[in-house]
């Protein structure tokens, strides 16, 4: 018995001191793991932080920066990430995802003279002049959203919605010839690089006042409340002109989807800003 007690004795001794071992060994490593993490922290440039670095912009980042030492980190990435840094339609490229609702056309992001969306339909001549075409999804919502809207007593028409590339150049040749280049290039796109190429923008009045003044009507203020439920967003807004290469746009709206409608709309943020961070190159990372 007392031989027994004495083994059971040093055999309990053993684990106790196997188990100190492995708690020992265990700190050991999580102190080792965490002085490196905050090594790879610390190596870490303050732009790698966003999951919309693109380390192939390494120098533009850090060289927009220095031009503009006001703008956040956060900005820095997602402006050059748009292309700000280089001039408006300098280092201009083929637009992809073609027939996408996350399509992003602008001053750097072109689509072919060819290009015409699939699926473009009519819009029901209850919430449009004659003739107006939509890609099917946008029409769809589009209608969807003009009849709320006329529910609540609001009108939403659309007097300009799909262009194709010959039609943009009429328009902006005639602006060019009226208003100078300069001028024309803050509210017309050129040819090739105008969102009404895609199909999915529309511009709407209220059927009475001038399109122009459709930020002072009660129909601009229920498309403030209710078009991201939609999935319409306010393409252009204001103050943001640096951004889109455009003048405030009270009119034109895009549209994009619900889901993205809404986390632009929550973000006060523009297309271009959520392409930057959300589309480009996380789509770019996956093929
Ligand atoms: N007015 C917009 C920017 C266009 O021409 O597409
Ligand atoms: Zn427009």
């Amino acid at each position: 018995m007392i031989m027994v007690g004495e083994r059971m004795k040093k055999i309990f001794k053993i684990l106790i001191l196997g188990l100190i071992i492995i708690f020992l060994i265990f700190i050991f490593m999580v102190k080792i793991n965490d002085t490196s993490e905050k090594k790879s922290v610390a190596t870490k440039s303050k732009y790698e932080q966003f999951d919309f670095y693109n380390s192939k912009y390494k120098k533009r980042y850090e060289s927009y920066h220095k031009k503009n030492p006001d703008l956040s980190t956060e900005n820095v990435v997602t402006y050059v990430n748009i292309g700000l840094d280089n001039s408006f339609y300098t280092n201009t490229q083929k637009t992809p995802y073609l027939n996408k609702e996350y399509i992003l056309v602008n001053k750097y992001l072109y689509l072919d003279s060819s290009y015409i969306p699939d699926n473009l339909e009519n819009i029901s001549v209850k919430y449009a002049r004659s003739g107006m075409r939509l890609v099917k999804v946008a029409k769809d919502a589009f209608e969807k959203m003009a009849s709320a809207a006329l529910n609540d007593n609001r009108k939403i028409i659309a007097m300009s919605s799909y262009r194709s590339f010959q039609y943009q150049e009429q328009l902006y040749n005639r602006y060019v010839a009226n208003d100078g280049v300069n001028a024309a290039d803050t509210y017309s796109a050129r040819p090739g690089f105008s969102e009404h190429q895609t199909g999915l923008c529309v511009d709407v009045y209220d059927g009475v006042i001038d399109y122009t003044n459709f930020e002072k009507t009660d129909s601009f203020i229920w498309m403030q409340d209710n078009a991201y439920k939609y999935g319409f967003i306010l393409r252009y807004p204001d103050g943001k002109e640096n951004i889109t290469g455009y003048q405030y746009e009270s009119w034109h709206y895009r549209y994009v989807g619900e889901k993205i409608a809404k986390y632009i709309h929550d973000k006060n943020i523009t297309f271009d800003e959520y392409y930057a961070q959300k589309i480009d190159n996380k789509i770019k990372v996956q093929n």
